[in-house]
């Protein structure tokens, strides 16, 4: 069980009481066995997870480390193995729990590395992790020193292996919450820094997703934004017809001075595109514990600069700017 009071508390101290006095119901309301039909056991598996006695833990150095092997006994190491297991598939990583290494799809470690020298250091700062998956960065965000993180993410599964991972952590200033971001109620304004990272061409208004980026930061606080972009001129976007790179649900990859013309219009400040990165295959790929189609599978195999409907193929671009 997690004990949401001290979030409640910073929210309170924060002058977001209306958002402290109705998260409560938000949880309750998403985290139950109605709201989906696999709760009840991935649940079950993150209950059945051993509760290690303060486990050596390392946050802040290049990887996500919880404990050695020699810190679990055997019966343990297997209940841990066996609840993970349940928990799949386990898509962004990689987590070294107690000697365990849990290879994710994904080297979100990667994407961490390419943006944590250009942001405002994270120390004391309210953090919020928009679309934070089961809260890989939002841990990395914490060992950066951030005074406390809030991950939303609409998926219950993703909710429940942050739960399983904070278990083996124990008690923490950091919390990931089974919202999305329009479920925070409007102008909340208090986070120092808002992360929005793979989430913007998931949502067909890509404008309402900066507006609401924007009114959860404090005068002055800091967005960071990573989202897919094409390569070419101010004006252009690319709206898929259909799938793109096997997706369904992808409406807008516009090109870099493009999305910095948005953020303009949506009232940003000293917009700084940091970094490109065309996603490669070590990057994103299937492991032991996500055993499904990944980048490879998405590209043309003939040509691994376009996806397997012909678009350009995925490339991420980090751009960091304030409001006043
Ligand atoms: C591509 S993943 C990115 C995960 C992580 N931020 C990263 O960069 O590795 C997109 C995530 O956004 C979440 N998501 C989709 N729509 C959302 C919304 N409206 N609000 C918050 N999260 C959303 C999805 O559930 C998914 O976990």
């Amino acid at each position: 069980m997690i004990n949401y009071q001290p979030l409640y508390e910073l929210l309170t101290e924060r002058n977001a009481e209306h958002w402290a006095t109705i998260l409560p119901d938000q949880i309750q309301q998403k985290l139950n066995p109605q709201a989906h039909g696999n709760f009840t056991q991935w649940n079950a598996a993150v209950e059945k997870l051993p509760i290690p006695a303060k486990p050596s833990l390392q946050l802040d150095n290049d990887s996500f480390k919880i404990g050695q092997v020699n810190e679990l006994s055997k019966e343990e190491w297997q209940q841990l193995d066996a609840g993970l297991k349940n928990l799949f598939p386990w898509r962004k990583g990689p987590y070294d729990l107690f000697g365990l290494q849990l290879d994710t799809e994904w080297r979100s470690d990667w994407k961490w590395d390419r943006i944590k020298d250009h942001i405002t250091p994270l120390d004391k700062r309210l953090v919020l992790d928009v679309g934070c998956g089961n809260g890989y960065h939002c841990w990395r965000m914490l060992g950066a020193g951030a005074q406390m993180v809030v991950g939303v993410d609409p998926v219950q599964l993703h909710v429940l292996q942050f739960q399983a991972i904070r278990r083996l952590y124990g008690e923490a200033p950091i919390y990931v919450l089974p919202l999305t971001l329009e479920e925070i109620p409007e102008k909340t304004s208090i986070f120092d820094t808002v992360f929005s990272m793979g989430v913007l061409y998931h949502r067909r208004s890509p404008i309402d997703h900066l507006t609401d980026l924007r009114d959860c930061l404090r005068s002055g606080g800091e967005l960071v934004l990573e989202t897919l972009v094409i390569e070419g001129k101010l004006g252009e976007v690319l709206v898929p017809e259909g799938r793109y790179a096997r997706m369904r649900n992808v409406w807008f990859l516009p090109t870099c001075d493009t999305l910095v013309s948005w953020m303009k219009r949506c009232g940003f400040k000293n917009i700084r595109v940091v970094d490109i990165n065309q996603t490669s295959m070590e990057e994103q790929r299937a492991t032991p514990w996500m055993t499904f189609n990944s980048l490879q599978d998405f590209l043309d195999p003939d040509n691994s600069d376009l996806t397997i409907e012909g678009h350009p193929a995925p490339r991420r671009a980090t751009i960091i700017a304030t409001i006043d």
